[in-house]
């Protein structure tokens, strides 16, 4: 048996032709924001988005796309708010290839300190045919008119041929030549559907640097979807044929099965350095509370087996790899917990501690409250939840102010629950809210607490919508944890996500069902941006 290695696994290098090679910076883009807002239910409030921007920033995420901003006025808003506040990132915003999308995007981006355009038009055959109705030749007029409006406001343009995977090579070649001569500068290869595979994109990547002749004036990107569980992989394939910024999002988060992990994409580059050219200028001790985060606003909760961010990914159960992890970490551990922010969600705060040292933590959280009022009333439910549950960790925060923004915000507030479940009794609950000035009160009986307690809110305010989605998680660990219940309700046609922390679940629960029900009556439908 060979000796036991003295430098970590991941560290030695057995491709030593890159030993002392110069790495390029690989870019990363983070589009949680914005197509990670595009799973059904995932919509975020503006200062959801901001809170989570600055965790990004934290993380040192060079390029965050916030938003899609001729969506709708929360969008622009939303994009706007990002840009505001954002110093360190580049903050960018999404335009279809139309004058007025990119006048939007231009007008939300204009207090950015770095700002982007991404624009982009589709040119796979069955998009240009049967969604835009346009022929090649428009395809590419339009894309480079486009480039040219974003100009306008910017010399940072980023443009995407929607649908790259099922595009004729031949005439991307074409469209993206000429966008280049445009102006733009970051060209971004989507595969929009999923469909490529890891050798094919790559190879598509490298011929798109080798056949397009200005090709060198530009950074290539990727952006792919994760229908076939290929994102990951095809965004590194493309990295080893040249690709230099990736696209991807906290957990995969993104339309329909997601984006490539930004999680899985960080580490899988920085852990075999021996394997890639580039490296990335993330900061990774961020990226378990940012998982967390987007987690706990969305409601969409971690898998415990995902790579990186789900609770088990470090965790060894069998007895085999135990004794192996403990003679020695690198038998079984090709990374650190701790590199990753495992374990970073130290002990804080308790019943003891003051209004200084809640108001110095949530700063140091990047967490702005707004106004001094604000700061009390969150306290003051600082206060009430240390009394319950003695140690307050970073999760426990986050989801109180969460709580408390989404409660600034509420047109129904719950104001008492008395639930009651005994062995051989029906579960019986009784509830009071506020809706406006009055005060509305019902209680029924259910299957079980909670079942009693939706069934009561809905005597009450009778919204009539479906209920498709109940799940709870505990936000640290411990039966006095605090448990986050999503609920997601459909009403005609439109899906949102609710959620409520408490140390109670049937407070919880009743929390997330309020707070999916203030989103239907609140939230305007927004546009998407490739319908
Ligand atoms: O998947 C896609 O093609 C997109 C584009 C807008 C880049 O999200
Ligand atoms: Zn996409």
């Amino acid at each position: 048996m060979g000796s036991v290695p003295q430098i970590p696994y991941y560290n030695q290098n057995i491709f030593p032709e890159t030993e002392n090679a110069v790495k390029d910076h690989l870019i990363i883009f983070d589009t949680t924001l914005r197509d990670g807002e595009q799973s059904p239910g995932a919509s975020m409030t503006k200062e959801e988005k901001v809170r989570i921007a600055r965790q990004l920033e934290r993380m040192r995420v060079d390029v965050i796309e916030a938003g899609f901003p001729a969506a709708s006025n929360g969008d622009f808003e939303a994009v706007k708010a990002v840009a505001d506040c954002i110093k360190d990132s580049t903050v960018c915003g999404l335009a279809r290839a139309t004058e007025a999308d990119i006048k939007r995007a231009g007008e939300a981006l204009k207090g950015a300190n770095s700002g982007r355009i991404h624009t982009f038009i589709a040119t796979s055959p069955i998009h240009m045919e049967k969604k835009l109705r346009m022929s090649p030749e428009q395809v590419v007029e339009q894309a480079v008119k486009a480039v040219k409006w974003a100009h306008r406001y910017t010399g940072n343009v980023e443009f995407s041929p929607e649908d790259a995977g099922r595009s004729d090579v031949t005439f991307l070649c074409r469209v993206l030549e000429a966008v280049i001569e445009a102006g733009a500068t970051t060209l971004n290869i989507p595969d929009t559907v999923g469909y490529t595979m890891p050798e094919q994109f790559g190879n598509l990547i490298r011929t798109l640097r080798e056949r397009i002749p200005n090709s060198d004036k530009v950074v290539f990107s990727v952006h792919c979807h994760n229908d076939l569980g290929l994102a990951v992989a095809n965004s590194l394939s493309a990295v080893m044929n040249g690709a230099r910024q990736v696209e991807c999002t906290i957990n995969g988060l993104g339309e329909r099965a997601g984006n490539a992990a930004l999680e899985e994409i960080v580490m899988a580059v920085r852990t075999r350095q021996d394997f890639f050219p580039c490296d990335t200028h993330i900061d990774a001790t961020h990226i378990v509370s940012a998982s967390k985060l987007v987690s706990g606003i969305t409601g969409f909760p971690v898998q415990p087996n995902k790579a990186i961010v789900g609770a088990n990914a470090f965790a060894h159960e069998s007895g085999i790899h135990q004794d192996g992890v403990l003679k020695h970490r690198e038998t079984y551990e090709i990374m650190r917990a701790e590199d990753v922010g495992w374990g970073a969600n130290k002990l804080l705060l308790g019943k003891h501690s003051g209004r200084n040292a809640f108001r110095s933590r949530l700063a140091e959280l990047g967490i702005a409250l707004g106004s001094e009022e604000a700061l009390n009333t969150t306290f003051m439910r600082f206060k009430e939840l240390a009394d319950k549950k003695h140690d307050i960790f970073d999760e426990d925060l986050y989801a109180l102010v969460s709580d408390e923004t989404m409660t600034l915000q509420e047109q129904y507030k719950l104001l008492s629950l008395t639930a009651h479940s005994e062995t051989g009794e029906t579960p019986h609950a009784k509830i009071v809210i506020a809706e406006g000035g009055k005060e509305l009160q019902a209680e029924s009986d259910g299957s079980g607490p909670v079942d009693a307690t939706f069934r009561a809110i809905e005597k009450i305010l009778a919204s009539g919508a479906d209920l498709q989605l109940y799940s709870v998680n505990n936000i640290t660990s411990g039966t006095d944890s605090q448990g986050e219940v999503t609920v997601r309700l459909q009403k005609s046609g439109r899906i949102v996500n609710g959620h409520g922390a408490d140390t109670d679940i049937v407070v919880a629960s009743a929390k997330a069902y309020l707070s999916a029900l203030n989103k239907l009556h609140s939230k305007l439908k927004q546009a998407h941006p490739q319908v």
